[in-house]
């Protein structure tokens, strides 16, 4: 049994959540009345231009829709109604890796994203409803380009820069994006680092949609200029004007598209709203962190994945804070950056990934002693599970025994946060994300749809809809609803599968245990094992491939690939090759965070008879255990042994 912790009673006295009881009643009051509660949350949170008529209308389930007849603009909730209060506040805290600093207040914010919503809109003819894709690094201009985007009501699609030019044009083609906003580069480990010629390579061909890409210029290197095609943000920016009107937009017009993995082949635009999404981003950052007003909060994602979206960008905006933003990696120019960066901005709620935990535990266990890392008030996680002892360490080490750690279960599609401890009232475990949030409607059911008892895994569900889900994956709604709705049914409406296994302790308390379709999280990026056996496939000498996620100390899960070739290979020298060939297919076709970690060539993959691939026998001969399933219906039997003798090779 774990250790329990209580949190520190001096934080609970001025949290906004401050005991078990006051976290019972809320769930309760959403349990008694479901849209009561969400009817309130809306009109206290959210300044509306025109008031909704309904709040939840179910008829056309799953397709859900919230605060429906509702007018607002996001930029309204997160600049433009703080101009009064918080002109002159920081909204904005940027830290470059090469240590430039740049503050941006609230006033300042505001001005810049109403010059580049006016200059998309009067330079690139950008209207309500196109799409933009910002292909960026974390620099401030990332933020300037979503919030632009919302003002004029244009939707953005943020794609990660760690994506390569293939997965990139993959993204503009399915949205039918019309500008792409990038960068020269920036820095990393200490160096410049492009992104410009991946989008000039991304454009090439079949990307008639995109005529037009704006360059913010970062770390000024030298590149390639399209003329016609290429503009220059920083020459363009100041002609501009720093008024704009927003957009009236309605509850459930899109805000934006982020492309993540599912258990098949291609990645799925899931759709977020406007008005649902923008409540739970604001509610769960000031429940969640619990976030004062003269706190500084710093969520270390990146903006091209969903906790940046929520928790550096619309979150914290949303509820007036000050946000950091951090350009490069935690080990430079030493593994004591992060702390030290604490320490200098006095950061009071840090959020973080277990695998940056685990890196930052290996490389530098005593580091943090050398910092004073005293105004930290409240730890976060997310991403995937953590493990007990990187706990322990991120508790006592970062947190010096008095911070609580939220340990934030959600995902790309739910938009916020779902299940989590709160701060100042749940008692933590190591390991567990504790409890669903109010109004979140967890279950974790068995195959038949029945709830499992204490101690056995099932599939995490959410049993009700919730405002910030997704609404549907670009232009392909029955992929949507056939995707995360089965056929189970709670009182007539469909239940939301995570794709997750959870399970509930002896005390009540759920472990995610961990994807339970063919989605693996490598470093809490989301990776498709079908996305990575179709790159491998292509190969020419590749006849079969079966990838699966093997356990990793550091990133969680790695990539190991088992891969059949055509014909016969067998001199290591050209299975050398071989490996080098493949990772640079994957690197040409998603990026380098989808790199093999592991290939094993093999005589054959264990089948069954109608052809179906065992991933559960590959998976345990990956993480080197015994196979103690029936094998005797395979279609091969012999084939696991074969396998097994060369792992041990
Ligand atoms: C995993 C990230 C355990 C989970 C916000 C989920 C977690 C996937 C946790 C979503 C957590 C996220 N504990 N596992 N606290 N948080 N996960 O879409 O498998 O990038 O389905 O969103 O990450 O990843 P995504």
């Amino acid at each position: 049994m774990l250790e329990i912790f209580e949190p520190n009673r001096e934080f609970s006295k001025n949290a906004r959540i401050k005991n078990m009881c006051e976290y019972k009643e809320l769930r309760m009051q959403a349990e008694e009345d479901f849209e009561g509660y969400w009817d309130r949350l809306a009109k206290e949170k959210i300044d509306w231009f025109k008031p909704y008529d309904t709040v939840l209308d179910e008829s056309n389930a799953p397709f859900y829709k919230w605060f429906d007849g509702g007018k607002l603009n996001v930029t309204h909730q997160c600049l433009g109604r703080h101009l009064t209060t918080r002109k002159n506040k920081a909204a904005i805290i940027w830290e470059g890796e090469d240590g430039k600093k740049r503050i941006i207040t609230y006033l300042q914010l505001y001005y810049r994203v109403n010059r580049l919503a006016n200059l998309l809109k009067n330079q690139f003819g950008i209207k309500k409803g196109d799409r933009v894709v910002l292909y960026l690094p974390m620099i401030p201009e990332a933020a300037f380009a979503m919030l632009a985007c919302a003002k004029i009501g244009a939707v953005h699609s943020i794609v990660f820069g760690g994506f390569s030019a293939d997965a990139l044009r993959d993204r503009v083609q399915d949205a039918n994006a019309k500008l792409v906003i990038t960068a020269d580069g920036a820095y990393r480990r200490g160096k410049p680092y492009m992104l410009k010629p991946v989008v000039d390579e991304a454009l090439k061909e079949g990307c008639e949609c995109c005529s037009k890409v704006l360059i913010v210029q970062r770390n000024f290197e030298e590149i390639d200029y399209v003329p016609g095609r290429d503009y220059v943000y920083n020459e363009m920016i100041m002609n501009e004007s720093q008024h704009c009107d927003p957009e009236p937009m309605d509850s459930e017009d899109p805000l934006f598209l982020l492309y993540t993995s599912g258990s098949t082949g291609k990645p799925k635009g899931v759709q977020h709203s406007s008005a649902g999404y923008i409540l739970w981003a604001q509610y769960t950052m000031e429940k969640v962190f619990d976030v004062k007003e003269n706190d500084t909060f710093w969520c270390t994602a990146d903006v091209g994945w969903i906790t940046g979206h929520t928790y550096i960008v619309y979150g914290p905006l949303a509820m007036g804070a000050t946000t950091v933003m951090y350009e490069g990696v935690p080990t430079f120019p030493d593994v004591g950056r992060w702390w030290k960066m604490i320490e200098e901005h006095r950061i009071n709620q840090f959020y973080t990934a277990p695998t940056a935990i685990r890196l930052l535990h290996k490389l530098g266990a005593d580091e943090p002693k050398k910092y004073d890392l005293s105004s930290l008030k409240v730890l976060g996680t997310v991403g995937e599970p953590i493990n007990p002892d990187a706990w322990m360490w991120y508790y006592n080490e970062i947190g010096g025994g008095k911070c609580s750690i939220v340990d934030t279960w959600w995902q790309t599609e739910t938009g916020g946060h779902m299940i989590t401890p709160l701060p100042g009232a749940t008692p933590i475990k190591p390991g567990s994300a504790t409890f669903p949030l109010p109004g979140i409607m967890a279950e974790i059911i068995d195959e038949n749809g029945n709830p499992t008892p204490k101690g056995e895994k099932g599939f995490l569900c959410i049993t009700k809809p919730w405002p910030s889900m997704i609404r549907t994956i670009w232009g392909d709604p029955d992929r949507f609803a056939k995707s995360y709705f089965g056929d189970c049914k709670k009182d007539g409406k469909p239940v939301y599968f995570s794709g997750d296994g959870a399970m509930y302790d002896d005390d009540g308390y759920i472990i995610i245990t961990g994807r339970t379709d063919d989605v693996i999280n490598v470093s809490g990026h989301r990776l498709g094992t079908a996305e990575i056996e179709a790159v491998l496939a292509h190969h020419q000498n590749v006849a079969e491939v079966a990838v699966v996620g093997r356990p990793d100390p550091i990133k969680g899960e790695g990539i190991f690939a088992y891969i059949v070739l055509k014909g016969e290979e067998d001199s290591i020298g050209e299975e050398i090759e071989m490996i080098q060939e493949l990772n640079k297919q994957i690197t040409k076709e998603i990026g380098n965070i989808a790199k093999l970690d592991d290939i094993l060539f093999v005589p054959g993959l264990p089948k069954t008879r109608s052809g179906k691939i065992m991933r559960r026998i590959l998976r345990s001969i990956a993480k080197g255990e015994e196979i103690t399933q029936d094998t005797s219906t395979l279609e091969d039997p012999t084939i696991v042994g074969a396998i097994e003798t060369l792992v041990n090779r």
